[in-house]
């Protein structure tokens, strides 16, 4: 805060504090103890008598209590406090302590290898809160997705399953770019080769319409999903010879998909939770599919 606004907090704060302790003392006494007011409410007279000395004494306490915080804590405009209490300087505090505590564990399952790790009920334990607590917002608790955010129990996946490429996805995050193949297909060229990729599914289609599909998505299609519509990891191109399906299962979904393009993305996760964590997670993502 400005220097100004400092000083005025400053002399408000302390200026309030003074103005109470004056109150006080100036009425500590009484001229008339024993005496009344002369006003009644409801059958009840008031007494002119100063406080009584352990209310005195409390508020006095209060006051020179009050005094000491702030000399000690930050409470004056920009005064920091004979303290140095911060509040960042708490957390970094709290968690170094917890780095302390927890930092020799997360090291120690460090040293596994994801795929035995995958094992240790301990390490899923703490993989399930890392989960809860990062992923679990678009990923869902169960780790089943929703539309746009991929299932990981399942055995398909975008950009890989083995535990390297699961550590790399989280670490770095992932951007997906399928085109948006509308302008230079027009709605017939999207319709035909919607209806190839569903043929690929596995579903009855319109036999002719797939047929003009299959020679534009062997023109447009197989760099990406490959020549049997199977996928490509290295582009996190999903396979489109199941039923399983990122943005939808019916043919309006398949089709927006096709002419408007997806562009998902999965944060990074590296900096912010640290190659050990990253480590279990990966193995409490594998753990998903057993
Ligand atoms: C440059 C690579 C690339 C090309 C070329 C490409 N795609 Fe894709 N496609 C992707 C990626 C990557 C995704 C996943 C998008 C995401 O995860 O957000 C995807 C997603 C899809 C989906 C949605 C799948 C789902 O599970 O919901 C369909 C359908 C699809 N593509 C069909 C096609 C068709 C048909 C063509 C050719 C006309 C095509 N793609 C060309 C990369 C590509
Ligand atoms: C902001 C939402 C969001 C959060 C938070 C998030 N993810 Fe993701 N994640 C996504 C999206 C979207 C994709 C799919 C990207 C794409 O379309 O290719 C994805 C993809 C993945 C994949 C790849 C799946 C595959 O089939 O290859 C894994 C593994 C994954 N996430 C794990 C995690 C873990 C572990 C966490 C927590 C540390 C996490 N995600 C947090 C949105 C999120």
């Amino acid at each position: 805060m400005s220097s100004a606004f400092s000083w005025f907090v400053i002399l408000g704060t302390l200026g309030s504090l003074a103005g109470y302790f004056l109150l006080l003392y100036l009425n500590r006494t009484t001229k008339n103890p024993g005496r009344t007011t002369g006003h009644v409410y409801d059958g009840i007279e008031e007494y002119d008598n100063p406080l009584p000395a352990w209310w005195f004494w409390g508020f006095i306490i209060s006051i020179l209590f009050a005094l000491g915080y702030l000399l000690y804590y930050p409470g004056l405009g920009n005064f920091t406090g004979f303290g140095a209490w911060s509040q960042v300087g708490e957390l970094t505090d709290d968690q170094d302590a917890a780095d302390e505590r927890y930092g020799p564990i997360f090291a120690q399952y460090a040293a596994v290898p994801v795929d035995d790790l995958v094992n240790d009920p301990a390490a899923m334990r703490m993989g399930r809160r890392l989960f809860a607590t990062n992923c679990s917002v678009c990923h869902g608790t169960a780790g089943t997705g929703s539309e746009g955010f991929p299932n990981l129990t399942d055995e398909e996946w975008l950009w890989g399953g083995d535990a390297e490429q699961i550590k790399a996805t989280i670490s770095n995050g992932r951007q997906a770019s399928m085109p948006a193949w509308g302008p230079a297909l027009q709605d017939q060229g999207v319709a035909e080769v919607a209806e190839y990729v569903m043929q690929l599914a596995g579903r009855d289609v319109d036999a002719s319409l797939a047929n003009a599909g299959r020679a534009r998505f062997n023109t447009f299609c197989v760099a990406c999903h490959g020549p049997e519509g199977a996928g490509q990891p290295m582009m996190g191109a999903p396979a489109l010879n199941n039923e399983i399906w990122l943005y939808g299962n019916s043919h309006l979904r398949i089709e927006d998909a096709i002419r408007n393009g997806r562009n998902g993305q999965m944060p990074a996760f590296a900096e912010r939770l640290g190659a050990d964590k990253v480590h279990i997670l990966a193995a409490y993502v594998k753990n998903l599919q057993q």
